[in-house]
């Protein structure tokens, strides 16, 4: 089971960084838990370079630009050499803020050709009795992968998170069976884009106010290999808790 935990902008004090980290690192070697820990960029600037641990790093965003002049902007590169392996894009916050589809494949272009291993996010805001929700999630995974080679393409996790159930309380979560649907829908068209059985290694996640009280039933049986968590992730108490609910 792989939990990436996005403290999004939640953490606001090196000290509560430093702190998390810290329970990550013991979780990391006491459970089986893969852990893969997002924080704001200056602490990755603090905590990945010298790491050692079995805890890994993601950033919760990259520039789609490939370096030089681009004031505040944070490159692929920047990113590696700090120590850090996965980078989350397309995040439905960052999607929000105006990024197009055109430039979600853009930062998967730079980031795999650095080697960074990009959690792609994808959701739709509602759902409608159509299911034209289904063409969306298809849309938007293959408008994502679709400039990275078939090799490329097994380096990316999906985090399958629907817009309605990210930021709220556990009770407005997935329920298992539709997850088990989306999990099976998703791996149904990540097949078609990558070559024999290799899809069913691309790790698929769940996201949307996961908590220590349902993570365990949504792990059960809906086939989904980890969980992005945001709000709960950032507590150590609770995060200690959604870990141990899954080891
Ligand atoms: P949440 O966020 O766990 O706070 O709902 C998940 C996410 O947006 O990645």
């Amino acid at each position: 089971m792989l939990v990436v935990a996005n403290w999004k902008a939640y953490v606001e004090k090196v000290e509560k960084a430093k702190k998390l980290f810290s329970t990550a690192k013991r979780l990391a070697t006491s459970t089986k838990v893969s852990i893969v820990l997002a924080p704001p960029a200056p602490y990755l600037g603090l905590l990945a370079p010298k790491n050692r641990s079995k805890v890994a790093f993601a950033a919760q965003d990259v520039s789609k630009m490939l370096g030089g002049a681009s004031t505040g902007e944070v490159s692929a590169q920047i990113l590696v050499s700090t120590g850090v392996q996965y980078v989350i894009i397309g995040h439905s916050e960052r999607r929000a803020m105006g990024e197009t589809r055109e430039v979600i494949a853009e930062k998967m272009r730079h980031s795999v050709a650095q080697g960074l291993m990009p959690i792609l996010c994808i959701g739709e805001a509602d759902r409608d009795a159509d299911a034209h929700y289904l063409t969306l999630i298809r849309e938007e995974i293959t408008s994502a992968l679709a400039p990275l080679t078939e090799k490329q393409r097994m380096t990316v996790v999906i985090a399958y998170e629907p817009i309605w159930a990210i930021g709220k309380s556990s009770v407005d979560a997935i329920h298992d069976t539709d997850l088990q649907e989306m999990v099976l829908y998703i791996r149904k068209v990540l097949s078609e884009l990558l070559p024999g059985k290799a899809s069913a290694r691309v790790p698929v996640l769940y996201g949307g106010s996961v908590d220590p009280s349902n993570i365990r039933s949504l792990a059960g049986g809906s086939g989904v290999d980890g969980f992005l968590v945001g709000r709960a992730s950032t507590d150590p108490d609770s995060f200690t808790g959604l870990i141990k609910a899954v080891s």
